[in-house]
C-alpha cells in the first residue's frame, strides 16, 4: 500500500497549517488507495541543520535527524501543507527539508498552500517546486491553494467546498506517481546513473578535482 505523508509546513504558535493539515488528512483517509499520516515537523525538534556532513551522505550524528530520517524514509510521497512567508515557504519548513536527501529520492510530492494578497501561498509552493529537483522528488501539477480572505473567517478555517474537488485531483495524481517511482526504488525501472562520456573533462586540476569530491 502507499504511504502518504501530509507534512505539517509551520510550527509558529497559533499556526494555520495544522487545521488545514487534518482537513487534507479527513478528505484523503476516506481513500482505499493509499494510507495517509498527517506528519508534524514540530513534534520532530529539528533545530537549525546541526549535522556535519552533508545530509547526501546519509552519516547523521543526531538523534532528531535519525527521528526525522526514519518517519520520512518510511513514506513513499507527500503532501506539503504550506504557508506563505515573504513569498517563500516557511524556514521552519525548507530546514525540515535540507535535513535529509536520499529519504526524499524518487519519490512523489503535491503541495496545498494558503496565503493572503491573491496568491493563496502559490509563490512559496513555486520555490518549494524548485527544491524538489534537486531531491529528486516528481511534484505533480495539481494542487489546493486557499485563501486567507475567503477560506479563513478570522481564526476559522471554513474552505469553500469547491477545495475538496481539488484534493482528490492532486490525490489521484499523486498516488499515480507515488506508485510509479516505487518501480525506481525496487530497482525494476532504474538506470545506471553515470556522467555521459562527452561530460567528461579531459583533465581536471587538482582544485576542481578536490571541489568535485568536497561539494557533496
Ligand atoms: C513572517 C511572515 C511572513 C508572511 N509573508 C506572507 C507573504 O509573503 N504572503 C502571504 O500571502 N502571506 C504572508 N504571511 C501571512 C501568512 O501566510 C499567514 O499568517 C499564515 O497563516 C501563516 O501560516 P501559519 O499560520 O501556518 O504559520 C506571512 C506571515 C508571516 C508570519
Amino acid at each position: 500500500m502507499i504511504r502518504i505523508a501530509i507534512i505539517v509546513g509551520s510550527t509558529r504558535p497559533g499556526r494555520r497549517a495544522e487545521v488545514v493539515a487534518h482537513w487534507v488528512y479527513d478528505i484523503a483517509s476516506k481513500r482505499s488507495d493509499a494510507e495517509f499520516e498527517v506528519v508534524d515537523i514540530l513534534d520532530f525538534n529539528l533545530p537549525l541543520l546541526d549535522e556535519r556532513m552533508s545530509p547526501a551522505r546519509g552519516q547523521y550524528t543526531q538523534p532528531h535527524t535519525k527521528a526525522w530520517s526514519a518517519k520520512i524514509d518510511s513514506f513513499d510521497a507527500f503532501v506539503f501543507v504550506t504557508p506563505e512567508y515573504n513569498h517563500g515557504p516557511s524556514g521552519a519548513l525548507k530546514n525540515a527539508i535540507d535535513f535529509l536527501y536520499r529519504e526524499w529520492n524518487n519519490k512523489a510530492a503535491a503541495f496545498v498552500s494558503y496565503g493572503g494578497g491573491g496568491a493563496s501561498g502559490t509563490r512559496a509552493v513555486e520555490q518549494l517546486r524548485l527544491v524538489m529537483g534537486e531531491l529528486q522528488i516528481a511534484d505533480v501539477r495539481a494542487q489546493v491553494a486557499l485563501s486567507l480572505a475567503t477560506d479563513f473567517q478570522d481564526a476559522t478555517f471554513k474552505p469553500a467546498a469547491r477545495h475538496d474537488a481539488l484534493v482528490g485531483t492532486m490525490l489521484d495524481q499523486l498516488i499515480s506517481w507515488a506508485g510509479a517511482l516505487q518501480t525506481v526504488r525496487s530497482g525494476e525501472g532504474a538506470r545506471p546513473v553515470h556522467e555521459p562520456a562527452h561530460n567528461e573533462p579531459l583533465k581536471r586540476s587538482a582544485r576542481e578535482q578536490w571541489h568535485d569530491r568536497a561539494i557533496y
